[in-house]
């Protein structure tokens, strides 16, 4: 299937040829476990862009909470920076690095809410700090102090000091329907291994391309 020669994987637990999967989320699932086991530190980490009203590209952390063939889902304020950004453009882009594995992986599509029960559920999972945390932060608003947003945090957990805390209608689940996945493998001197699956719409078939480095 490959026209490459097996490849090493010094860092990498997966073996076998990368470049040899001809379906980009069960690759993806082969080296999501693999940064879990060799990533000291959050292996879910992963860079979210947007655009703003300007066509600005913006970036930043998030983390993902969760992925199969319907997409990449993370969990945010709605009224946060980029919660405007995807209501209004609702398209986006993540990138990982696993520097451990020494490998990225790229994805682009567009975005859509996860339901109000996936995020119902989600939220439930979440320590109860957690939980009283995004009750209290105004994310991406200014805030004039930390002893403010103490004081918020203490007026939450007065606020949800018996029973469950529900959901804030704020907080919510964004999944990346991904058209795009790129895989990335360093290799010596810059010799790096790169496949692309691209595909036309949700339901259509992968198509895979190795690019150059
Ligand atoms: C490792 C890491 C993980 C993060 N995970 C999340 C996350 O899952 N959700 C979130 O809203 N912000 C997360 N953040 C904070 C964001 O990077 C960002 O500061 C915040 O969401 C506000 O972004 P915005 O102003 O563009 O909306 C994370 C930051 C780091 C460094």
């Amino acid at each position: 299937m490959s026209d490459a020669a097996p490849i090493e994987h010094p860092n990498g637990l997966t073996g076998g040829d990368f470049t040899a999967a001809d379906e980009p989320l069960r690759l993806f699932a082969a080296w999501f476990t693999d940064a879990k086991q060799s990533e000291p530190v959050n292996p879910e980490a992963m860079t979210l862009a947007t655009v703003d009203a300007q066509g600005l590209p913006n970036a930043r952390m998030v983390l993902l909470k969760g992925f199969d063939e319907r997409g990449f889902v993370f969990y945010t304020n709605s009224e946060s920076i980029k919660g405007h950004e995807l209501a209004a453009e609702p398209k986006a882009a993540l990138t990982f690095y696993w520097k451990s594995l020494q490998r990225q992986v790229r994805v682009r599509g567009q975005v859509e809410a996860v339901s109000p029960t996936e995020a119902d559920a989600y939220f439930a999972s979440r320590s109860r700090m957690a939980q009283i945390g995004a009750w209290a932060s105004k994310q991406s608003a200014a805030l004039e102090s930390r002893h403010a947003f103490e004081k918020a945090i203490a007026r939450f957990t007065a606020k949800f000091a018996i029973g469950t805390v529900p959901r804030p209608p704020y907080w919510v689940g964004y999944r990346v329907a991904p058209h795009e996945i790129e895989f990335w493998q360093e290799r010596p001197f810059r010799l790096h291994d790169r496949v692309a699956f691209t595909r036309a719409s949700p339901n259509a078939p992968w198509t895979k391309t190795r690019l150059y480095p």
